[in-house]
């Protein structure tokens, strides 16, 4: 079977994810084997389930500009959107490269700050802001209008957006590498 042959049994509820996993793992076997001489295709299937996170500007995501201080890290193919940011030394100052902003996923916010440095957010939740320090977590409802901006400190900011209603394991297999 090829990947979208197996794509479309798993969108018909023909297959648990795990059976397409295993599909998806046989017809990766066939493609290595047609393809001996192409070492790289010899590797294990569930390397698919390990994504490298790549230098990704913070203004390719809509409603937010890049800023000095942060490096974003994001991979396209995870199934959710997770963006990991490292915030280096931000010297303390109001910043606005996030705009107030809504969608229908919701949201989980994570500020880790280094050791023995606090790190901090302003973070507005509809009409209230919050000045937020590491280490804490923020939840953020799907509809509710809200922005983060570093205020100061070095460590790691969190975003993940989660969407109940979409199949991540369909996005999972689409993105496959067979
Ligand atoms: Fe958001």
């Amino acid at each position: 079977m090829t990947k979208e042959e197996i794509l479309i049994a798993y969108k018909e509820g023909k297959y648990e994810i795990s059976e397409a996993l295993s599909l998806l793992s046989a017809a990766a076997k066939d493609t290595s084997e047609a393809l001996a001489s192409n070492e790289s295709k010899n590797k294990n299937i569930f390397q698919n389930m390990i994504y490298e996170n790549v230098l990704t500007p913070l203004s390719t995501v809509a409603h937010h500009h890049d800023v000095e201080c942060i490096e974003r890290y994001f991979s396209e193919k995870f199934p959710a959107h997770l963006a990991i940011h490292r915030v280096n030394d931000a010297p303390e100052q109001k910043r606005e490269y996030t705009e107030l902003h809504v969608h229908q996923e919701q949201e989980i916010n994570i500020i880790v700050g280094d050791k023995d440095v606090d790190l901090i957010y302003e973070v507005q939740l509809e009409d209230e802001t919050y000045y937020v320090k590491s280490n804490s977590t923020i939840w953020i409802p799907s509809g509710i209008r809200h922005s983060c901006n570093v205020v100061k400190g070095s460590g790691y900011y969190i975003a993940l957006r989660l969407n109940p209603d979409s199949d991540m394991d369909e996005r999972f297999i689409n993105n496959f590498e067979i």
